[in-house]
């Protein structure tokens, strides 16, 4: 019989030279569903890869002095290296400088040019380089990027935009139809609700202020707009619009998308919009993750706090760490990455629990039958609870996975290994090996424990690749039959004089206190080494563009002193603080991204520094009239500039 296919993906990544635990966190998940996809019989075509073009690689290139291409050959070979050392199973890895990619989205191009869903315009409007996104000034927030909070800058260029706003409805529609397309289904009514039904714009869709991008072919001032060139992988990957599009008529529509929940946007609301536009089957799912977070702050380059994934390999190995990620974080929602959880989480999920479990019933098997369980058995009347328990749990991890919650179906698998572990106690084979005629019983307990360690051992096979045959090796498992998922639905595969040899440590025991120290401190390395270069990088631009303005340009801005008269929380809003300012006889409502430095109310009474000529702006639903000046030191730390004197008049100049 043919087996049913199984297509998902991982977004493509940017190159950087430092990719972090958090980047990690997204393509082992899926690639912890790939595999429980093949164990469960499936043809599976799994894909990753790197997205080379755009801005942002052209700038970085430039300042390490390097075309765009040696730079992101230099990267992609280290991306290759740490998925090698996470147990990434990818089937295909795609680069969007690679030719046949090119081909394929130049030729999509073209055809929804002359189909007339793409035209030409001109665009102004805001862009964020590092997000590679477009904005209208009504989104920006602070003047900054919506999403990552970083300078946008103003753009002003010819391009060609796509009909973005004649899917709307349809896409819409979609996402009425399938209830499940996004996950988690909330992401799908914030889709919706805040993208979808207050419009969409067309799409600027080519950019000429820089060369790092596909060209369009019939003009060539013109590179597409990254996004439609990264979106377009899913498809080239497979071969779509080349002679041989058998592997994309085998594998798409895509089963899921797997993406962090910053990107759900681009693949929900554009990639669609192409897809119907190219009168292609849109992707079953996507399921779009939370993120790992230090301290709740998002992890990033830029704040300086990633952790690195191969100093945690290397320190724990990978299967700790693959299981430590989908144990500790429900996939979907935000995670805290902390060290002490981690070592928590080896210590006694792993050491204890699992580990334990495997090297004591080998090590009884060993002590009390020399190795070889006899073949004649009587039953315990613990038993029939234990057999029962496992036909439970199958059916829930294979809910849970379906559904890609991974911690909910490793909560299920523990809840099995505790349950087995409490069966032990329960046997007392301590006891039982005192009383020759109890063998019998001490024997079926023992393989009891064996049997459910091998349903165990499946089950963990997606999480953890490396640990399941140094299971099978302490009961001499060979991989076959007794391995393959349906065998966890049999009780009793294990041969009836199962020999066991007790083997390493599964996972050795860590000292908290010792380890942590220890982990700091290679960490904090790691992300010394990462600042310095980041301060160096910084320095060399800064030494090459002075940003010098002339006294003109200066005087464009009418700053004033403001009497703080009220400062409030703003609901829905981590970042912002609603300030009413007095200004001599008028009353300025300012919002102002200052909560992290400033209670709500602290700010009553002082006198601040108001840019009052700013253009006022839309902020939470609410017009927002002028700036309160701030300072920021090196690690985000706010202060705002106030008067010397405490009661200075409010409304005064300042010059
Ligand atoms: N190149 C785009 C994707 C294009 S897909 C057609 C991109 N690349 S990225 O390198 O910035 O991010 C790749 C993935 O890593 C994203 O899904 C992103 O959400 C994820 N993560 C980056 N930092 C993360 C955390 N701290 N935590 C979890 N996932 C994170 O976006």
């Amino acid at each position: 019989m043919e087996k049913e296919k199984f297509y998902i993906t991982t977004p493509i990544y940017y190159p950087s030279d430092k990719l972090h635990i958090g980047h990690s966190y997204c393509t082992v998940a899926t690639d912890t569903m790939a595999r429980y996809k093949r164990l469960r019989g499936y043809d599976v075509m799994f894909l990753t890869g790197t997205d080379e073009h755009g801005q942002k690689i052209e700038r970085i290139a430039d300042s390490q002095n390097m075309t765009p291409k040696e730079y992101t050959d230099k990267i992609v070979t280290g991306i290759k290296e740490l998925w090698n050392k996470l147990g990434i199973s990818y089937d295909k890895f795609i680069r969007t400088t690679d030719d046949y990619h090119i081909a394929c989205v130049q030729k999509i191009f073209k055809k929804l040019y002359d189909q007339g869903d793409i035209y030409k315009s001109s665009y102004e409007g805001w862009y964020c380089t590092p997000c590679e996104s477009f904005f209208t000034e009504h989104q920006l927030v602070d003047g900054k990027c919506p999403d990552c909070g970083r300078d946008v800058e103003l753009l002003k260029e010819e391009s060609y935009f796509f009909r973005l706003s004649k899917y709307q409805d349809r896409i819409i529609q979609y996402m009425e139809d399938n209830k499940d397309f996004l996950q988690p289904n909330t992401r799908q009514n914030e889709m919706i609700n805040n993208f979808l039904k207050p419009g969409l714009e067309d799409l600027a869709v080519s950019r000429t202020s820089f060369k790092w991008g596909i060209p369009v072919d019939f003009d060539l001032n013109h590179v597409v707009y990254v996004w439609v060139d990264a979106l377009t992988n899913y498809i080239s990957a497979l071969g779509y619009g080349t002679e041989d599009e058998s592997l994309f008529r085998k594998y798409w529509p895509a089963d899921v998308h797997v993406v962090g929940k910053e990107i759900v946007r681009f693949h929900s609301i554009i990639w669609p919009a192409m897809l119907i536009a190219l009168d292609l089957p849109l992707p079953k799912k996507i399921f779009g993750h939370g993120w790992l977070v230090i301290n709740g702050g998002k992890m990033s380059k830029s704040v300086g706090n990633v952790v690195d994934p191969n100093v945690l390999v290397d320190k724990y190995g990978v299967d700790a760490i693959r299981y430590f990620l989908l144990r500790e974080i429900a996939f979907g929602q935000d995670g805290n990455f902390s060290n002490e959880a981690l070592i928590q989480r080896i210590n006694s999920d792993l050491a204890n629990d699992l580990g334990n479990l495997v090297s004591r019933t080998a090590g009884m098997i060993e002590k009390y039958f020399g190795g070889t369980l006899p073949k004649d058995r009587t039953e315990t009347p613990f038993d029939a609870d234990l057999k029962a328990t496992v036909a439970e749990i199958i059916p829930k991890v294979e809910e849970k996975m379906d559904n890609m919650f991974f911690s909910d179906a490793l909560i299920e698998i523990w809840n099995l290994i505790r349950r087995t572990n409490k069966y032990i106690d329960e046997t007392q084979p301590w006891i039982l090996c005192k009383d020759e005629e109890k063998k019998g019983e001490l024997a079926n307990a023992l393989y009891h424990v064996a049997e459910s360690i091998r349903i165990v051992s499946i089950m963990i096979k997606p999480f953890m690749p490396n640990t399941p045959e140094k299971i099978w090796a302490s009961f001499g498992i060979k991989e076959g039959e007794a391995t393959t998922w349906e065998s966890t639905k049999t009780w009793g595969i294990l041969p009836a004089e199962l020999k066991a040899v007790k083997g390493e440590t599964l996972f050795p025991r860590i000292d908290m206190k010792k380890e942590l120290a220890e982990l700091e401190a290679a960490i904090k390395a790691s992300q010394a080494t990462n600042i310095a270069n980041q301060q160096k990088k910084k320095e060399e631009k800064e030494d090459e563009y002075p940003a010098e303005i002339t006294i003109d340009d200066f005087c464009k801005v009418q700053l004033k002193v403001g009497e703080v008269l009220e400062s409030k929380e703003v609901e829905g809003s981590t970042k912002l603080l609603r300030n009413v300012v007095k200004l001599g006889e008028e009353e300025r409502v300012i919002f102002s991204g200052i909560k992290s430095a400033y209670a709500p109310g602290e700010l009553v009474g002082k006198r601040v520094v108001v840019a009052y000529n700013l253009k006022p702006r839309k902020m939470m639903g609410e017009m927002s009239y002028g700036m309160i000046l701030c300072a920021e030191d090196a690690e985000g730390k706010l202060s705002v500039l106030t008067t010397d004197d405490k009661e200075f008049k409010s409304g005064s100049g300042i010059s």
